[in-house]
């Protein structure tokens, strides 16, 4: 077994910095806002996680159903010595691909790439274990900064699954492609999960379940900057919200303070205030129409090669190469 690479992009003091920063900004802006990345520190990661098994949330396991179907001939149409996977988290659904990949025979490497030191240390070495014959890089960073330092290779397949693209607004959605476009050669390949614009109901369940999991999950945000930022956030206080935005065509996620609340964050030296009834966006999680898919890839000079959709046409994979 050869040993494991590890490059570390982002350190805790990069991700201090960016999350002060974030924090600063969304907080003083008019609405206040505050990104999804902060979410996942180990008890939002676990949440998560808890999310992905719930009932309601059906894009995991509509996706991997998706992967355990189509893996074999995206292996095939990929033919990818190197396979890069953009926020890896746990690696759960890469099994089917590296499976499939190894059947198929062309991959020599996986390029795990995930914000978390940690989950990329414990999915490498549970991966070592599991294929010894695979050179594994990983690579500490953010894909939406440092995807000029994903490792090359002669034929890349990059991974983007789970629907995250869906998360970014759509000026930093172009922004991600065009550089994720710049950095590949023609040829190389972009494997993209995109959540689908179904049923307004079974959205807004998917992010609002009767389990009351997803808004812990909202919530966890505020226990980030409690402990990260030295805050005082009631989190009793801000109650869940998930609304279908059918103008943009995503969920939005909020905190809505149900009763005035004055927040001191130590670290910034900042004090703010929530009206009773004010609402935050904490995510927005798009959902695509094919069209949408095909025109955003095209507009990045990616020409998609094939579409996979379940059967009810709530989620797609898609493949697509670098022109
Ligand atoms: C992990 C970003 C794909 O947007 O569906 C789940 C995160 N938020 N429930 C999504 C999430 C609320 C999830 N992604």
């Amino acid at each position: 077994m050869s040993p494991a690479l590890l490059d570390i992009h982002l350190t805790d003091g990069d991700a201090d910095a960016a999350l002060r920063a974030d924090v600063r900004a969304g907080l003083t802006a008019i609405p206040k806002q505050l990104p999804p990345k902060w979410f996942y520190d180990a008890r939002g990661s676990e949440l998560f996680e808890r999310i992905t098994e719930l009932p309601e949330y059906y894009p995991t396991r509509t996706e991997r159903a998706l992967l355990d179907h189509s893996a074999d001939e995206i292996a095939v149409a990929s033919g990818a010595d190197t396979l890069v996977e953009l926020g890896s988290g746990s690696s759960a659904k890469t099994r089917l691909l590296l499976d499939a990949f190894a059947r198929a025979g062309s991959l020599r490497r996986y390029v795990p790439q995930d914000v978390s030191e940690a989950a990329l240390r414990q999915a490498m070495d549970a991966l070592a274990a599991e294929y010894p014959k695979l050179e594994l890089h990983g690579v500490v960073g953010d894909f939406t900064s440092h995807l000029d330092r994903l490792p090359r290779g002669d034929r890349r397949m990059v991974a983007f699954l789970g629907g995250t693209i869906g998360n970014l607004r759509p000026v930093e959605r172009a922004a991600f492609l065009h550089q994720l476009r710049a950095v590949l050669q023609p040829g190389e390949q972009l494997l993209l999960g995109t959540g689908l614009v179904i049923e307004e109901d079974v959205l807004v369940r998917a992010y609002d379940d009767s389990a009351g999991v997803t808004a812990d999950f909202n919530r966890n945000v505020l226990r980030v900057l409690n402990r990260e930022l030295r805050a005082d956030f009631p989190v009793e206080a801000f109650a869940h919200r998930a609304v279908w935005n059918a103008d943009e065509e995503w969920i939005e996620m909020r905190l809505v303070a149900e009763r005035d609340v004055t927040v001191t964050l130590t670290e910034l030296d900042l004090q703010v205030r929530f009206a009773k009834g004010e609402e935050m966006c904490t995510e927005i999680s798009a959902k695509f129409r094919p069209s949408g898919v095909r025109a955003m890839l095209a507009d990045a000079d990616f020409t998609v090669t094939r579409v996979w959709t379940d059967p009810e046409d709530r989620f797609a994979l898609t493949l697509a190469t670098a022109a």
